[in-house]
């Protein structure tokens, strides 16, 4: 079935062809109700020569600078390498461009703070990628916590991926296509692995952590690496005063694992969160105190990745309420991850994010 559009849509220009662009934003844009799929860009012909025929975009571009002079363009998604984030974003915002950049949003504190002043010079809209904002389950749990739950008292987020999560993903998502002319930074972003899970993973664990309960202000961190597997215990202060305790492990010897339990003055939130390829919200059972009683959302609208532009869309065709993470929420998440490496350096001392500056 054709996706139904309104009339008034957002043209997207993906900058990236790789798994991220083929797993999720091509085939959110072409069913966004708001959003069209205008342009794709990639260095490597083969790659996005392929995307261009299975998505059938309007314009297909090698060079990147082309997308951007290309009037009908209204926003960008930045689908590449983490180091290339900041300039891309830069590059976009700089031609007048909307941004979604995905996740995370920078590597360093020295280049997100740098972006925030060009989002701010610019006037335009940027989101970053934290797509489980998206999350109806999650979304529920939010809504409670700001409206009914009363007083924070506690958070528990745990973030665990699985031995088996490529043969869960293998199974649902499309057949990835590489190539060998991909432009990726120097050097291989993978082999230090305490970075790469970090910004992989921990980048989401942070976010849903500060969407739910808000700013974090220190953290104490205590890393774990046994048999290739690594497991960051962090206890979090936040900025409330409240306390909460965070496992990023990658990966657990069992099925994926993610979730938050949330205790408040007028009620608690047990939250389970599935690998986000099944496009399945949460199962998020929010019992409220008064009626003695639970509520969980069922049969949500699960695809998270569509919805995330959906959301930019409107706040820039209707002036909508910005619902996604913006730049502050993405400069905090690089923050958090750089404050946990460096808690972890130092055996577990307390970091406030404030405080740090230099790389994850
Ligand atoms: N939100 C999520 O759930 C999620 C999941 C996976 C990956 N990601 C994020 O998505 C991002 C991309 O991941 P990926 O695995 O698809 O990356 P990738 O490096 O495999 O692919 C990026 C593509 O962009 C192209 N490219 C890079 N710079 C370019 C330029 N200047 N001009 C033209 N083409 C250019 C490359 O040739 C490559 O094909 C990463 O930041 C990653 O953290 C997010």
């Amino acid at each position: 079935m054709m996706p139904q559009k309104d009339q008034t849509r957002l043209r997207i220009g993906v900058l990236g062809c790789g798994p991220i662009a083929q797993a999720a934003h091509f085939e959110s844009c072409v069913k966004a109700r708001n959003a069209d799929l205008h342009a794709i860009c990639d260095v490597a012909d083969d790659l996005r020569q392929r995307m261009a025929a299975t998505y059938a975009p309007e314009k297909s571009y090698a060079d990147y600078g082309e997308m951007l002079a290309d009037p009908k363009v209204d926003a960008v998604i930045v689908a590449t390498s983490d180091s290339f984030h900041v300039s891309a974003c830069e590059m976009a915002l700089a031609a007048g461009k909307h941004v979604l950049c995905e996740k995370p949003l920078g590597v360093s504190i020295e280049e997100v703070e740098r972006l925030r002043a060009s989002v701010v010079q610019s006037g335009k809209i940027l989101q970053v990628g934290h797509m489980k904002r998206f999350d109806a389950g999650i979304q529920a749990a939010k809504a409670f916590i700001d409206t009914e739950m009363g007083q924070h008292l506690a958070f528990k987020g745990w973030y665990c991926d699985s031995t088996h999560r490529y043969a869960m993903t293998d199974a649902v998502q499309p057949t990835i296509i590489t190539s060998a002319k991909a432009r990726k930074p120097a050097g291989d972003p993978k082999a230090n692995r305490r970075q790469y899970y970090m910004l992989a993973h921990g980048s989401h664990l942070l976010d849903t952590a500060r969407f739910l309960f808000g700013p974090i202000e220190t953290v104490e961190a205590r890393l774990t690496e046994r048999f290739g597997a690594y497991c960051w215990f962090i206890t979090v202060v936040f900025a409330d005063g409240t306390v909460g305790h965070l496992d990023l492990t990658v990966a657990v010897r069992m099925d994926w694992h993610e979730g938050f339990q949330i205790y408040g003055e007028k009620g608690s939130i047990l939250g389970k969160t599935y690998n986000p390829w099944y496009y399945k919200s949460s199962d998020v059972d929010i019992f409220r105190e008064a009626d003695g009683s639970s509520q969980r959302v069922l049969g949500a609208d699960g695809h998270f990745y569509r919805r995330q532009i959906e959301a930019l869309a409107d706040v820039v065709l209707k002036g909508a309420p910005m619902t996604g993470a913006d730049v502050e929420d993405g400069i905090a998440s690089v923050r958090g991850m750089i404050a946990i490496a460096r808690s972890v350096e130092s055996g577990g001392r307390a970091v406030r994010l404030a405080d740090v500056d230099g790389a994850v």
